[in-house]
């Protein structure tokens, strides 16, 4: 277990708390538009590596991990966990190892699936980049695939500023981290609490047919999809990303 804490935003207050896990290679602020929305308790971390939390490299267990050691710090004994691509794939790999604390899931514009050899090269080129031309070069090669024609100036600006303040060595580890990640599918029967997925319509990085196998594969989830919405649906359908996420908590606390 580590013993490190990682930095978050701690707002609001009653309620289950909601945990918000970001994407790569981005931080806690790419969520403001979710805390404008929430009244009860959220908390909002910078996964290892990223933002202000400490260390880098690890798991994806290891990352569940330290979810929980937050969790413990800040005596929450359960939450609903929501992340967004590679804050889905940790809020998978913490609701296989640490059931009994989670109230409710949401995952969006995520996959359960492995890394295919193909994803692996891609990782490999991708950890080069970073290397030699800083980690805002990596987000500059995902925009093809995560942002749309559509999609609005100013949010592709917004996300780029947040990737180009991380370090090198924590985008990284990140890559390898998710490169190595387990195949997340078998675990995701075992799933018993309300669960939403959602997916922006034209999110080509993690397209809708992953978010509806995961749908169907969750007993009872539901399925949102977030018409012409790019890979990051809470910024670029943030009121109606809002909603499914209001509409989760409501259904956790009845
Ligand atoms: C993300 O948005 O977190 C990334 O697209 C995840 C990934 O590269 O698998």
């Amino acid at each position: 277990m580590s013993q490190r804490v990682l930095a978050h935003q701690d707002v609001g207050t009653g309620g289950t708390p909601v945990v918000l896990l970001h994407a790569f290679p981005l931080d806690r602020r790419m969520w403001r538009r979710q805390l404008d929305a929430l009244s009860t308790r959220a908390v909002v971390p910078d996964l290892r590596g990223f933002g202000a939390s400490p260390g880098v490299g690890g798991s994806v267990d290891d990352h569940a991990d330290e979810l929980c050691d937050l969790l413990d710090a800040l005596s929450i004994e359960r939450a609903v966990v929501a992340g967004l691509s590679m804050g889905g794939y940790v809020a998978m790999a913490f609701a296989r190892r640490h059931a009994s604390r989670l109230a409710g899931l949401l995952l969006a514009d995520t996959k359960a699936g492995p890394d295919n050899d193909e994803a692996k090269k891609g990782r490999e080129a991708n950890i080069e980049r970073a290397r030699n031309e800083g980690a805002v070069a990596v987000f500059d090669a995902m925009r093809p695939k995560v942002f749309t024609p559509r999609t609005d100036r100013a949010h592709v600006e917004e996300l780029r500023a947040i990737a180009a303040s991380q370090s090198t060595e924590g985008v990284v580890a990140a890559l390898e981290m998710m490169r190595d990640r387990p195949d997340a599918t078998g675990a995701l029967a075992d799933i018993h609490v309300p669960t939403t997925i959602v997916v922006g319509s034209d999110d080509a990085a993690t397209p809708p047919s992953e978010a509806e196998f995961m749908a169907r594969a969750i007993a009872g989830a539901k399925l949102v999809s977030i018409e012409k919405s790019g890979h990051f649906s809470n910024v670029e359908g943030a009121s109606e990303f809002n909603r499914a996420l209001l509409e989760l908590l409501v259904s956790v606390r009845l």
